[in-house]
């Protein structure tokens, strides 16, 4: 899926100061790019991908996402395009605590109204892939924060997404379970031409991505 951000800004009210969080960001994202932000703390990365996600409109400035403009689309559509088409792996999980990491992946599936055989399958397939096959019946607040990151990956992967955007993927996790998401995603960008933007400090991501885009004070360098 591609994205455009056409001289996006973005400002926040904190009391009665304005923060600049972006000053002017353009980027052309194509279909089956991977594209590290990276930036110091505060720098915008986060916003940005809020942004690219159609997550927070922009205070100025144009989102198309496909050549549509954002600005254009309904909540409606704009819920559906984000369910069914973008994959969001963001820090805080947002996992439902009351469910089973199984639940937890099956959830988006069952919003997309997936007959129960299939959502069987890619659910577990999914936890598979992340390697948590033998964790399906669990609570979710019975893992490690590695696990609950490698949960939130999987509900991002199992509706098959065009896109990724990601909030440092591979925080919480250790070096072998980071090298294994990695090597999964990267074979999702590879061979399915998933698109993967992730926002990241770590060094290796950084070497494996085809495109570095530096943040700074909110505007690209
Ligand atoms: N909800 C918010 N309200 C006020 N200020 C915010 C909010 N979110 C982000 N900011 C500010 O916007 C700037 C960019 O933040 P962010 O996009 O989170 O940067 P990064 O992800 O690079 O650390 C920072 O100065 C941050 O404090
Ligand atoms: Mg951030």
């Amino acid at each position: 899926m591609s994205i455009q951000l056409q001289t996006v800004t973005k400002e926040y009210m904190l009391g009665k100061t304005k923060v600049h969080a972006l000053r002017g960001i353009s980027m052309n994202i194509e279909q089956g790019e991977f594209v590290a932000l990276v930036g110091p703390s505060g720098s915008g990365k986060s916003t940005t991908l809020h942004i690219l996600g159609a997550l927070d409109r922009p205070t100025s400035g144009d989102v198309l996402i496909q050549k549509a403009t954002v600005a254009n689309m309904s909540d409606k559509q704009l819920a559906r395009l984000r369910r069914e088409k973008i994959g969001f792996i963001f820090q805080s999980f947002n996992l439902i605590p009351v469910l089973s990491v199984f639940g937890n992946v099956e959830f988006p599936l069952l919003l997309m109204k997936t007959p129960k055989d299939e959502r069987k399958e890619r659910v577990m397939t999914t936890l598979k892939q992340v390697g948590l096959q033998d964790r399906a019946k669990h609570k979710t607040e019975e893992l490690s924060g590695g696990q609950r990151q490698r949960v939130a990956i999987a509900r991002a992967l199992v509706t098959n997404p065009s896109i990724i955007l990601s909030d440092e993927p591979t925080a919480n996790l250790d070096s072998k379970n980071g090298a294994a998401i990695l090597d999964l995603m990267e074979e999702l960008n590879e061979g399915n031409k998933v698109t993967l933007v992730f926002a990241t400090h770590d060094e290796t991501i950084v070497a494996r991505a085809k495109r570095v885009v530096h943040i700074l004070d909110g505007q690209i360098v």
